[in-house]
């Protein structure tokens, strides 16, 4: 049976595709702090080098989908070589060690490689990364190329879904303010295509099965602000609106540079998959439903 190693499986897109991706494959795990529930799981921390290919050269897997990164962007910026040790030299270790033991490996990047001064970005715009954390991981796009290894670069944003040790993501954390009947202030100037984890991780699995390589974007269909979000969020879920007020980046002074509208487009990977990627209107009634089972 063909084996599957998720780096980083106790994070949102990581358990997800653990847990999807056990349908098909032989499903193994690391983590680098708590230890998930399950079998198959390793911890491994992915810039100890030693540790990345020991566990390689044990687990032999086929494929190693490398999602393990420091995704906090204004913790990048103030901490550049904590998020350089991991999201650069974490992923060459990585990468080094699939190309030892020939496994395929998929590496996920980022829409905030792009500055955001166009519209529709395809794989083939150059990209101008304004944070650090994206220049992490535009570095590591171009370390995998340069190290020939068997690639695929998934570029996402916004994931939002059920899924790791119970760290909030941008929908969940809504739904928890307006439960609590708290207000917030959500920015009108940051776009973005939200992408639903279950839906980014199908379609890795699928870009791994039909043997893709290379760069894809990978991100749900809908470019919308983090307001229209959380508004369509608040219609989903029945929850009152009214306590969403809109607010813009320079008065939330974030730590770290936004672009401020960023829409991807992903025609390359539905011609290659034959998916399309979820809007947000289905990513959110998908995880609605998923929330009511767990209840
Ligand atoms: N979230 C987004 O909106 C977004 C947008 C664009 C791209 N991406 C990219 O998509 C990927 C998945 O994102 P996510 O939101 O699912 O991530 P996440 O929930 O923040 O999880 C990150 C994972 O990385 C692991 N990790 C951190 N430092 C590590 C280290 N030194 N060694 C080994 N593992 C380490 C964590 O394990 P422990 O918890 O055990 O430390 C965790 O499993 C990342 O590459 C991210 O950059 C995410």
């Amino acid at each position: 049976m063909t084996r599957i190693l998720v780096i980083g499986a106790t994070g949102l897109l990581g358990s997800r595709l653990m847990e999807l991706g056990k349908e098909s494959y032989e499903m193994h795990g690391t983590y680098s702090r708590d230890k998930p529930k399950g079998s198959n799981m390793h911890r491994m921390d992915v810039t100890k080098r030693d540790e990345v290919f020991s566990i390689l050269e044990k687990v032999k897997p086929d494929c190693v989908a490398d999602t393990a990164a420091i995704t906090d962007v204004d913790y990048c910026e103030t901490h550049p070589e904590e998020a350089w040790l991991v999201n650069v030299d974490g992923t060459k270790n990585v990468a080094e060690a699939c190309k030892r033991i020939g496994a395929k490996m998929v590496f996920l990047s980022t829409d905030y490689v792009f500055d955001g001064k166009k519209l529709d970005y395809s794989e083939k715009d150059k990209p101008r990364p304004m944070n650090y954390y994206a220049k992490t991981k535009l570095v590591s796009e171009h370390v995998l190329e340069a190290l020939g290894v068997n690639y695929i670069t998934a570029r996402t944003a916004v994931l939002y879904g059920l899924g790791g040790l119970g760290k909030k993501n941008f929908v969940t954390w809504i739904i928890e303010k307006l439960d609590n009947k708290e207000k917030i202030r959500i920015v009108t100037d940051q776009h973005n295509n939200p992408t639903y984890s279950d839906n980014l991780a199908e379609i890795l699995l699928a870009l791994y099965r039909k043997d893709a390589k290379g760069l894809f974007h990978v991100t749900g269909s809908d470019c919308l602000s983090r307001y229209e979000f959380a508004l369509r969020i608040s219609d989903a879920f029945g929850l009152d609106g009214k306590l969403i007020s809109p607010t813009t980046t320079p008065e939330l002074n974030q730590i770290a540079v936004r672009p401020e509208k960023v829409s991807m487009v992903t025609n390359k990977v539905e011609r290659v998959t034959g998916i399309k990627p979820m809007g947000v209107d289905e990513g959110l009634r998908r995880l609605k439903e998923q929330l009511e089972v767990k209840e």
